[in-house]
């Protein structure tokens, strides 16, 4: 089975786990990139102007990626990786999922976290594909990578 780990981060912290987990899987890893990064004034949660929340309070928001020639076709599993906001994925991950094709392909979701689970994220991102979507892990630590690739591989 051929994986491609595909993640969004805004501060870094999803992304250092996605290349750990992508150099013990030996897989291709892929960023999805904002077309606008987020500053740190667009993520204070504690703002109810701020870009993040206004995005995260709209489930039809859809923050545009930069689109790349991503070829899907090779792959037959995404480990699909994102910071919690707000119980969920942020919908910059639906963005993702409608632009490229994901038929046929199952998508692992995994995320990093302040503390909580995977939260609803599989029911909001599933209104974006026909994929098969399914929980993996909350990967905070390590030890929760090494766990995560004992269970997948
Ligand atoms: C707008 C916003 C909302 C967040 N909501 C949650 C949340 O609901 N639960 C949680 O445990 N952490 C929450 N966090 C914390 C992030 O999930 C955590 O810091 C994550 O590791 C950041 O990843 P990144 O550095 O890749 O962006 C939130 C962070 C932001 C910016």
């Amino acid at each position: 089975m051929k994986t491609l780990v595909a993640y969004f981060s805004a501060t870094g912290t999803t992304a250092r786990a996605a290349k750990t987990l992508a150099s013990k899987l030996g897989c291709d890893v892929y960023e999805i990139k904002p077309a606008v990064p987020y500053t740190d004034a667009d993520l204070n949660w504690m703002d109810k102007q701020s870009r993040s929340t206004l995005e995260m309070k709209d489930k039809t928001s859809r923050p545009a990626i930069i689109k790349d020639e991503l070829d899907l076709s090779a792959y037959d599993r995404i480990l699909l990786g994102y910071p919690v906001w707000w119980y969920t994925a942020p919908t910059i991950i639906n963005t993702f999922l409608e632009t490229y094709d994901f038929s046929g392909k199952e998508i692992v979701l995994w995320a990093t976290s302040g503390g909580s689970g995977l939260g609803r994220a599989k029911i909001d991102l599933k209104a974006s594909t026909d994929a098969s979507v399914v929980d993996g892990m909350i990967l905070n630590s390590d030890r929760q990578i090494d766990t995560f690739v004992q269970e997948i591989k």
